[in-house]
């Protein structure tokens, strides 16, 4: 499970409330394959919803940086670029081989493993840029 701290605080409130629902939801995907194989439309509305979550976070969070002239933007946005194709080769596996749990699991630990270090040392250096 992961646990938003303030030590993922970027300085933008909606930055920090877009984290913490992926977090959310990222730990929601944890909590489904620790019970009973999950049925799969909820797997595929949660999915979707991720899918669909980050593009307009990952918008949002550049612009925020583009707008500050964070040194970081262009580092972020490979970033981003690396974890969207990442999620396109999950998503394919996820339509050939359905909701494995072995498959969920591999993409919920990444995710997780991604999002927390993303945020670390990417995503907190829009703090120093606050307000310029
Ligand atoms: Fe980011």
């Amino acid at each position: 499970m992961l646990t938003w701290s303030d030590q993922f605080a970027t300085g933008s409130p909606l930055v920090d409330t877009q984290h913490r629902m992926l977090i959310d939801k990222i730990n929601l995907l944890e909590q489904m394959l620790g019970g009973p194989p999950p049925p799969k439309a909820k797997v595929d509305e949660l999915l979707a919803f991720l899918g669909s979550y980050v593009v307009t976070h990952f918008k949002f969070e550049e612009q925020c940086m583009e707008r500050a002239r964070c040194p970081a933007h262009e580092k972020n946005k490979q970033a981003h670029a690396a974890f969207l194709g990442v999620f396109g080769k999950f998503k394919e596996r996820y339509l050939a081989e359905g909701p494995k749990p072995e498959l969920l699991k591999s993409l919920q630990v990444a995710a997780a493993d991604w999002i927390k270090s993303h945020i670390l040392t990417v995503d907190i250096q829009l703090k120093a840029c606050a307000g310029k």
